[in-house]
């Protein structure tokens, strides 16, 4: 393990066991402002045993000096204030730490001692509606979170809930009859989406007749009519088809595999009613079967119904995320259900979980998180809108995001041949949006910005990406002047830290396992992003103060390890975040 703060907190576990008489003190070792780290636990240790704090500091400073494991780890221990103990490492111990790291793929991250069994649920767009830039961010998050926990061992289940399901599929459908199949295909396949519903919805608000047709319709599809079912699969199927290029314009690893529509739970609803009845839950409220939930209640505080089923077969989004529950965690076997969904849905999914819980059908150690996340807007802090006001269409978004990013290379490095400029071009622009994206605290809203998003200064995407790209172009040069672009054990070995930003640096690289578990102990991909800025900014200054190539031999051999760890760390953490890193930009 080479996060220093770990490897400290287990070498010092013996000496607090032995300091405090029981087993298993927690040295509490935390990231410090004075010093490398602090150790904290001198406080609660002299609490328990009725003896003053800077006392029990001292005696853990000579239990440390007896140990013969902690030999070398430190270059000064001293105690602070009221018992605190700041502690600097010494630069063996970072070294001895870099050199692991050095030779490991996986950078000093661990995986998981407990996996869990993870399913994601994000994206969800929903059949025959174009898809929002709201349905960026769950997808765009939920991708993220997914690669992250993939890599620390976690079985990861990915599913896509699209809102496949539902009354409006009579106005559909019946819409699509009218129009020919082929014509609806082929408008479809243009991904005007959003003007095929509009178009129907326009002749349902204005048609009792096709009001009709489109209720008769509804029953049709619930009851499992063939050609009604065929039709309804054919816009499904014209409807993900558009998903799926847009996916695949994103990068995402979302595939066909992964749907798991509202539609898949339908023969579970039943299911749903029968055992809330058993189970004592179902009330009758105004005609409808309902489930009160304690603690819930609308504004004139009264208990706040969750409707379940509005007369027979009338089925809900509640009924089937209850059905997604039962089949998540009883079916897949999860114990861990995140739902990636807008801050809007918030009550929803509450009162699902407690729902779930009041049925015993979720219950520890199997935990469902709402990760819920705020709105993307436009310069005027409203709803994101198209230079025509209509909503962004996710899908224009990402050709514009290709072509600004194209001119933004083109401005950066205009030697490059056309190909890999739009090469290039391509990874900075879906970069730049789902790093800005993921850079803020989800949970807040964020304003969409081209001009920031895409400027090469500050904490954005092509910011770090030509920070990976100029390690890159190091090591070009490196490699035109010795002929070997792989870092060898002989350098490894060369390695030493002898200026502060090098110093600086090393601790930045050796944090990348507890910048990760920072991130995923609340689901927070800004965490992962806040993390690869500064470090970033560490190599910058670094760059700044200690020549590479022009370093005598040994000394550019160390800080070619340190570059290459680095470019490694940066691509590595970037590409965790769904994000591309070029060789060249
Ligand atoms: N289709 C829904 C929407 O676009 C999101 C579904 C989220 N998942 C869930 N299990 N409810 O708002």
């Amino acid at each position: 393990m080479a996060d220093p703060i770990t490897a400290v907190e287990s070498l010092l576990l013996p000496v607090m066991e032995a300091v405090a008489g029981r087993a298993g003190v927690d040295p509490v070792v935390r990231p410090s402002e004075h010093a490398d780290a602090q150790i904290n636990a001198a406080l609660g240790v002299a609490k328990q045993l009725g003896r003053p704090p800077r006392e029990v500091a001292q005696e853990i400073l000579d239990q440390i000096a007896a140990s013969p494991a902690c030999q070398g780890v430190f270059a000064s221990l001293e105690i602070a204030g009221p018992g605190f103990i700041n502690l600097v490492f010494s630069d063996e111990f970072l070294v001895s730490s870099l050199r692991e790291i050095a030779v490991d793929p996986r950078l000093g991250v661990t995986p998981v001692a407990s996996a869990r069994r993870v399913v994601i649920d994000y994206s969800a767009p929903n059949v025959a509606k174009e898809m929002h830039v709201g349905h960026l961010r769950t997808t765009v998050i939920g991708d993220a979170l997914a690669r992250m926990l993939r890599f620390m061992g976690h079985e990861v289940i990915l599913e896509n809930h699209v809102g496949d399901w539902g009354t409006p599929f009579g106005m559909l459908i019946e819409h699509l009859i009218d129009l020919g199949e082929d014509q609806v295909a082929a408008e479809l396949s243009l991904g005007d989406l959003d003007g095929f519903y509009k178009q129907a919805r326009n002749k349902f608000d204005g048609s009792d007749e096709f009001q009709d047709r489109s209720r008769h319709r509804v029953v049709l599809l619930q009851s499992g009519d063939a050609e009604t079912t065929r039709l309804w699969k054919l816009l499904v199927g014209l409807s993900t088809k558009h998903f799926n290029t847009v996916y695949d314009a994103l990068g995402v690893l979302l595939t066909d595999d992964d749907l798991a529509g509202e539609s898949m739970y339908q023969p579970l609803m039943g299911h749903v009613i029968t055992r809330l009845a058993t189970a004592g839950l179902l009330n009758e409220s105004e005609g409808a079967d309902v489930v009160f939930v304690p603690g819930f209640t609308n504004r004139e505080g009264d208990p706040l119904p969750l409707i379940v089923q509005k007369g027979a077969g009338g089925f809900n989004y509640a009924t089937s995320d209850l059905a997604c529950v039962i089949d998540r965690v009883e079916r897949l076997g999860a114990d861990l259900m995140l739902y990636v969904v807008g801050a809007p849905q918030q009550q929803h999914l509450s009162m699902v979980f407690a729902v779930a819980e009041l049925a015993g059908w979720l219950s520890p150690p199997v935990e469902a998180v709402h990760v819920s996340f705020g709105s993307v807007l436009g310069p005027d802090r409203k709803m994101l809108k198209s230079r025509s006001g209509d909503p962004m269409k996710f899908a224009d978004l990402l050709t514009e995001a290709a072509s600004r990013a194209g001119d933004a290379v083109a401005a950066k490095n205009p030697d490059l041949g056309a190909e890999q400029r739009s090469e290039i071009a391509r990874a900075v622009g879906i970069g730049a949006v789902k790093y800005s994206d993921l850079s803020t605290d989800r949970v807040r809203d964020y304003v969409f910005d081209w001009d920031r998003m895409l400027s090469f200064d500050g904490n954005t995407a092509p910011y770090l990406q030509y920070a990976h790209a100029r390690i890159c172009s190091i090591f070009r040069r490196s490699q035109a002047a010795d002929g070997s672009g792989e870092i060898s054990l002989a350098e490894i070995q060369q390695l030493a830290l002898t200026t502060p930003q090098e110093r600086a640096l090393a601790l930045g690289l050796l944090a990348y396992p507890s910048a990760l578990a920072d991130t995923l102990s609340t689901y927070s991909p800004h965490k992962l992003c806040t993390y690869l800025f500064s470090l970033s900014q560490l190599f910058t200054s670094f760059y700044e103060h200690c020549p590479v190539l022009n370093a005598p031999a040994e000394v550019r051999s160390s800080r070619l390890v340190i570059c290459d760890l680095t470019a490694r760390t940066l691509s590595h953490g970037l590409g965790l975040l769904g994000i591309d890193t070029p060789e060249q930009m």
